[in-house]
């Protein structure tokens, strides 16, 4: 084993699961399935995607990106996961500015393929990771920075329970500029049963509730609108 940090218990790599949901380490062979859901979702990813403040640098290629990674992920520093549902490439999860010493923390970066949003992927995967970070590697802090116009994402902390520590101006080069966002935390302490568990109990309400809505609003139909609209 590699123990790359003092005081870190397991190196990578990693894969971590629930129900669908699998996060394992972004390979290399990733590149065209990566580089299709990505094209396929330009639109819906750039206005949260981060850019480099010099324009005239050049972006590596998936392959350098990779390699980078792993390098980081392996000296302790990140875990960059690749989102599989049902067995797919649909996103990705980075943590990412793994710090150690007498900080332990680490910031959580996703997204998901907008043709799987809304399914609760990445609130899995997020608590999947955040989980892994505390209760395997021993970090005691995990955050996620969020534009405040990002509203899905705002919804996945909140969801989760992270905790509202309020906004950094200009905090992150997003799309082209710097960019406001509110972070959210959550500590080791916060969290004694793990993230998963409070998630899968959440996730069990929502469904009940939104079962509960379907119900209710087949029970208004009018008699006749079943036969209308078969
Ligand atoms: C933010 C994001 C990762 C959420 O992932 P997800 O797996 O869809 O998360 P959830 O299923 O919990 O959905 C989160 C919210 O998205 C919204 N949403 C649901 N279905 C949606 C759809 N088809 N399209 C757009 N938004 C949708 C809902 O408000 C939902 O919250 P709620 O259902 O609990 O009210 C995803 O929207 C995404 O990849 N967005 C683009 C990239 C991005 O914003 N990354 C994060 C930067 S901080």
């Amino acid at each position: 084993m590699t123990d790359a940090v003092p005081g870190m218990r397991r190196p990578w790599p990693v894969e971590l699961r629930e129900g669908q949901v699998l996060l394992r380490p972004l390979r290399v062979r990733d590149g065209k399935r990566w580089r299709a859901v990505r094209a396929a979702n330009l639109a819906w990813l750039s206005p949260w995607e981060a850019t480099h403040p010099d324009v005239s640098e050049v972006a590596p290629s998936f392959r350098q990106m990779v390699r980078a990674f792993t390098r980081e992920a392996k000296a302790g520093r990140m875990l960059p996961f690749a989102v599989l549902l049902d067995g797919e490439l649909v996103g990705q999860l980075t943590v990412a500015g793994i710090t150690w010493g007498s900080l332990r923390s680490g910031h959580v970066g996703y997204w998901v393929d907008r043709s799987v949003a809304g399914r609760g992927v990445i609130p899995t995967a997020v608590a999947l990771a955040a989980d892994h970070c505390f209760f395997t590697l021993g970090l005691h802090r995990v955050e996620v920075n969020i534009r405040p116009e990002n509203q899905a994402s705002l919804r996945v902390a909140h969801k989760l329970g992270f905790r509202p520590e309020g906004v950094r101006k200009r905090y992150l080069h997003i799309d082209g500029a710097w960019r406001d966002h509110a972070t959210f935390a959550l500590t080791a302490e916060e969290v004694p049963g793990g993230l998963m568990a409070r998630w899968r109990t959440l996730a069990a309400d929502l469904a009940a509730d939104r079962a509960a809505v379907l119900s209710h609003q087949s029970h208004q139909l009018p008699p006749d609108s079943a036969a209308t609209h078969r």
